[in-house]
């Protein structure tokens, strides 16, 4: 993400580089694949995970889910990339630092308190969060603002399970959603990149539509700290940045909640923040990716689709507004 210092704004060039290793590490990942079956074609491949488990952290069964749908470029991200390329500013700025620092995240005890304007506010013990709803593998396209982007088989539920057990008032509008901000395990929470905690927001019928997703695991595991454990949100449609991790509050509200980048750079990150081809950042075009994995430095770009792709399922959550506007 773009980085605010006492000198201003600047980019975090280096961290766009991908070493040319992850090239090997592709083949070797597509090899896994295909001995496991797991690449026999587009529809009919997905229908035979559970994704080859990278082995690492402890197992979380779910049904494949076809909710998303995928296209035949979505081959998933290796593992080893998706946990190693991360944004979670609470743990540094560098691609690489929360791999190397999120190990000081205690993920237990944990709950999710849900308050504001619901008849039935209250805490959510991890616990009962994991049997809330049946778990789901869903592949999605996630689409980062600075230009990359990863296919990641995400197991959770639809946010709406949660919603609807809550039952929003008349009145709530809009979910904000608050992450953990401890000084104690996150070197970073007090730094001044951000105002902490990092908090981010949906209007209710964003939250409430079957693609937003809570998620708890990634590639058949319970997700790796720095991916967002124990839960964290996943919008595929949105810019990753809307998608926070580590939540520990969920707040239903009738004025749309302030969010973490919009606060840092108003002009530069919008609330929708809806991947958008047609609307350049201010200093940088939205309107091609570069698949992280995919090749490193050599990747070729490709297009960004609107939505993300996923226009059938919430283009018309946007109907009649001027996205250029509501960026
Ligand atoms: N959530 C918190 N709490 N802190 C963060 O810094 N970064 C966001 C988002 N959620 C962030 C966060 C950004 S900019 C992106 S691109 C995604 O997480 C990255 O998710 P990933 O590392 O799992 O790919």
């Amino acid at each position: 993400m773009l980085l605010r210092t006492d000198r201003g704004f600047n980019h975090n060039i280096s961290s766009e580089i991908t070493p040319l290793s992850v090239y090997a590490q592709r083949r070797d990942f597509l090899q896994r694949m295909a001995a496991a079956g797991w690449l026999a074609g587009g529809g009919v491949a997905l229908a035979q995970s559970p994704v080859t488990r990278p082995g690492k952290l402890a197992p979380l069964n779910a049904t494949v889910s076809a909710l998303a749908g995928t296209q035949a470029s979505d081959t998933p991200t290796p593992y080893k990339n998706a946990s190693t390329y991360n944004n979670f500013y609470e743990f540094g700025t560098d691609k690489s630092d929360p791999a190397e620092n999120a190990h000081t995240l205690k993920t237990r005890p944990w709950s999710v308190e849900i308050e504001g304007l619901v008849k039935k506010p209250g805490r959510f013990n991890i616990e009962d969060l994991l049997k809330l709803s049946a778990m789901e593998e869903r592949i999605y396209r996630m689409r980062c603002v600075e230009g990359w982007s990863m296919v990641i088989p995400w197991v959770g539920y639809s946010l709406s399970e949660l919603i609807k057990r809550v039952e929003p008032l008349g009145s709530a509008k809009y979910v904000e959603f608050i992450t953990l901000a401890d000084p104690k395990t996150m070197p970073y929470v007090g730094s001044r990149i951000l105002s902490w905690p990092y908090t981010e927001g949906l209007r209710l019928d964003e939250a409430m539509n079957p693609l937003t997703m809570l998620s708890f695991g990634m590639y058949g595991e319970v997700l790796p700290n720095q991916n967002g454990a124990p839960v964290r949100l996943t919008v595929p449609w949105k810019y990753g940045f809307k998608s926070g991790k580590s939540i520990v509050k969920i707040r239903f509200t009738e004025s749309q909640p302030a969010t973490a980048w919009n606060k840092a750079a108003a002009h530069e990150y919008g609330f929708y923040s809806n991947v958008n081809p047609n609307v350049d950042h201010p200093r940088w075009s939205q309107a091609s990716e570069r698949r992280i994995g995919d090749g490193g430095i050599l990747a070729k770009k490709v297009k960004t689709l609107m939505f993300n792709g996923y226009e059938a399922q919430v283009g018309q959550l946007y109907a009649g507004m001027d996205l250029t506007k509501n960026f």
